[in-house]
């Protein structure tokens, strides 16, 4: 049975603080993993522990609001942990080639205006378009979108906009 990996913007995704990159700078000049102070290693601990369950999966579902265009800053902190050389994609001779041609991704993002393409505000959207370059680099073959748009635009048509977007994430969840 495929393995779905829930990614939401959640809180306990380590960002790359003083920890981390103290951390990363003994590693490269030597010093053991075990000799690092703890709080380095419980971090850089977890983030390898967040990249090797991606690499795990099968099929991905990212999940956010949009806040300022974007996702949350916990979900960059996410993508800076599974952003790894060797594990998510490789260098070669000619440049970086994603690893992960043989998994699926989805995006459900939320937002109060619309940002569909064609309209004056498709511009504005950054998050699904940092998302679908970030599966280009990693070479995820799929990457669709559901987005629950104008919530608060629309705020009247709320229920109606939510209700709409279940029925599309059901279709796509046929083929997913
Ligand atoms: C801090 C913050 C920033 C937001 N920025 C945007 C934005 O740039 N564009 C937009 O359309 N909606 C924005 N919103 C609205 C949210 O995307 C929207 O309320 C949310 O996706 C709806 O989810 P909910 O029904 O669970 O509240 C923002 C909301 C918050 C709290």
């Amino acid at each position: 049975m495929a393995k779905v990996l829930y990614i939401t913007a959640h809180p306990d995704h380590p960002q790359i603080d003083s920890d981390v990159c103290n951390g990363w700078g003994k590693l490269s000049s030597g010093t053991p993993f075990n000799q690092l102070k703890q709080e380095e290693q419980n971090k850089l601990n977890r983030m390898g522990e967040l990249v090797d369950q991606f690499v795990d999966a099968d099929k991905y579902v990212f999940v956010n609001p949009m806040w300022n265009f974007s996702f949350p800053p916990v979900m960059k902190a996410y993508i800076d942990s599974i952003c790894v050389a060797g594990k998510t994609f490789k260098y070669t001779s000619n440049g970086p080639v994603g690893l992960l041609s043989d998994k699926k991704a989805m995006h459900i993002q939320a937002s109060g205006n619309f940002y569909a393409q064609g309209g004056p505000f498709a511009e504005f959207e950054i998050g699904h378009r940092h998302l679908k370059m970030i599966m280009e680099f990693f070479a995820v073959p799929s990457f669709e979108g559901i987005f629950i748009e104008g919530v608060a635009a629309k705020a009247d048509q709320a229920p109606a906009i939510k209700e709409k977007s279940i029925q599309y994430a059901r279709e796509l969840a046929q083929k997913f």
